[in-house]
């Protein structure tokens, strides 16, 4: 449990974050009994709402496939711990009356929690200042896309940290508080067997996946003004790409992680305009079928402006200039209303030397290690086997290391992880300053550029794998993406 009472004011409680994912997390946190006694979510939200939390009850009820009168009276306790009330954060004489509602004794920790549009983050900390809310015993919490480019990240971590020192600063990036990636943390740094062979030596290339089938969904208003590269790339793309590129840490701690994965940052290639051409895709929804349904093209969503450029997918190929990975390309993608959900990072290892076996005209039988974050969770590592009966046929088989999942025991969402560091005050699992600037300054050349083109984001259709151009990105390079599929769905043979 976590044992210090503390108060989280959360702005943005009403937005597709809250409702989805914070509100849901810090209930099953609740549930699992690891809230301390004493606890307040002061809810800040935008408009007027009849019955915020009442509302907020129903999908989270579903959510957890119950409507039963234990999990109401659960619910009701938990609601006794909410204020709520409407709250505009741009206004700075609000910040006096909020200090009415914040405890400030002296073993209550104050977490503020910014989900909203990071334009917002200096605003809401020069608030906060002035009505003397920014004590030693707060915590403020970053949601991303922290800025829009270089410059302006630099601009609102340079607001921030005015107010707030960076020991009080958690920027999160969710996909760090998955399961899967911490377990890769341990698989890398707890096993003698596959941390001798992470490098150029024997691995061919590394690819990430997050597939999305979703589409723009209700937040046309903040995705297109943001794309794929901002929303995904900058941050969990790069950050699952620092996890399994960083040198060892010599410790588990919050300064010793973060600083392998800055050095990982500032030895990826730069990219110039020639680069960017031929190593970055872009691509945009146009309609098709997803999850067996006729839906729309991006721009034809609502809240979409009909002559929009902004990218739904974009892929990558990402090098690291450093004697472990020198000539090992990463492959990095992500899109929206792609062929099905996934998120993968696939370790592609070198084939043998030399084969003396008949491969049955399969052209390579090399090893792979599959870090599967979604739908499912699980590590499986692909080898080779004799097949059973007369002469020596060979054939792919696998080892998988996913007993949770095998057990059907529940994986805590990443945000109840990622909360619970935040009230713990462990920042392990949370993006640093200068990780941030570095991930912005590699991606600036390609925003720029970007900007200056003529040619717009390559159509793909809705339920398909992303533009034509990614697949020959990598075919260029004599390799394909490698097929995400879940474990029902291998061959049998
Ligand atoms: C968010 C993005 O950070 O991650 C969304 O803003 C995206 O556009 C979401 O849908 C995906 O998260 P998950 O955990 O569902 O893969």
């Amino acid at each position: 449990p976590l044992n210090e009472p503390f108060d989280l004011v959360l702005f943005g409680a009403s937005g597709d974050l809250s409702t989805r994912k914070l509100f849901p997390a810090l209930f099953s946190l609740h549930l699992d009994g690891r809230l301390p006694s004493e606890w307040r979510l002061v809810a800040l939200y935008r408009r007027e709402h009849v019955d915020f939390i009442e509302n907020l009850r129903i999908p989270i009820m579903l959510n957890h496939n119950t409507n039963d009168e234990s999990m109401k009276a659960k619910w009701d306790t938990f609601a006794t711990h909410i204020v709520s009330f409407s709250f505009d954060a741009t206004a700075p004489e609000n910040y006096g009356e909020l200090k009415t509602f914040v405890n400030q004794m002296p073993d209550t920790s104050t977490i503020f929690y910014l989900a909203t549009p990071s334009v917002l983050y200096g605003k809401i900390c020069t608030g906060l200042a002035n009505a003397q809310l920014n004590t030693e015993n707060s915590r403020i919490v970053l949601e991303k896309p922290i800025g829009s480019d270089l410059t302006s990240a630099k601009d609102i971590n340079e607001l921030v940290s005015q107010h707030f020192k960076e020991q009080q600063i958690f920027r999160i990036d969710h996909y760090l508080g998955k399961e899967t990636v911490q377990n890769l943390l341990v698989l890398r740094f707890a096993n003698t067997i596959f941390e001798s062979q992470w490098s150029q030596k024997y691995i061919d290339n590394i690819q990430i996946t997050i597939s999305e089938t979703l589409g723009v969904e209700e937040r046309a208003e903040f995705y297109d003004q943001v794309g794929a590269l901002r929303d995904m790339g900058q941050n969990h793309l790069l950050q699952l790409l620092c996890i399994v590129a960083m040198e060892p840490p010599s410790r588990f701690t919050a300064d010793a992680v973060r600083d392998e994965k800055v050095k990982v940052l500032r030895a990826l290639r730069t990219l110039n305009d020639l680069d960017v051409h031929k190593k970055v895709v872009r691509g945009q929804y146009k309609t098709g079928v997803s999850n067996g349904s006729a839906v729309k093209g991006y721009v034809n969503e609502a809240g979409v402006d009909p002559a929009s450029e902004t990218e739904t997918y974009v892929a990558m190929k990402v090098e690291i200039d450093n004697w472990r990975w020198a000539g090992v390309p990463f492959y990095l993608r992500t899109g929206k209303r792609l062929a099905h959900r996934a998120c993968e990072i696939v370790v592609n290892f070198k084939e043998v030397p030399h084969s003396i076996f008949d491969l049955q005209h399969k052209k390579t039988m090399a090893n792979k290690l599959v870090f599967r974050l979604q739908p499912d969770e699980g590590i499986r590592l692909i080898l080779c086997e004799k097949k059973t009966g007369p002469g020596v046929n060979v054939r792919s088989t696998e080892l998988s290391l996913s007993p949770d999942y095998l057990h059907r025991k529940r994986v805590p969402d990443a945000y109840e992880r990622l909360l619970g560091d935040v009230i713990s005050n462990n920042q392990t699992l949370f993006v640093r300053q200068d990780e941030l600037i570095a991930a912005w300054e590699w991606l600036d050349p390609i925003l720029k550029h970007w900007n200056e083109s003529e040619q717009g984001p390559e159509p793909y259709i809705s339920g398909s794998w992303g533009p034509a151009a990614s697949t020959l990105m990598l075919a260029k390079d004599g390799r394909l993406w490698d097929e995400t599929f879940s474990p029902s769905e291998q061959e049998a043979d």
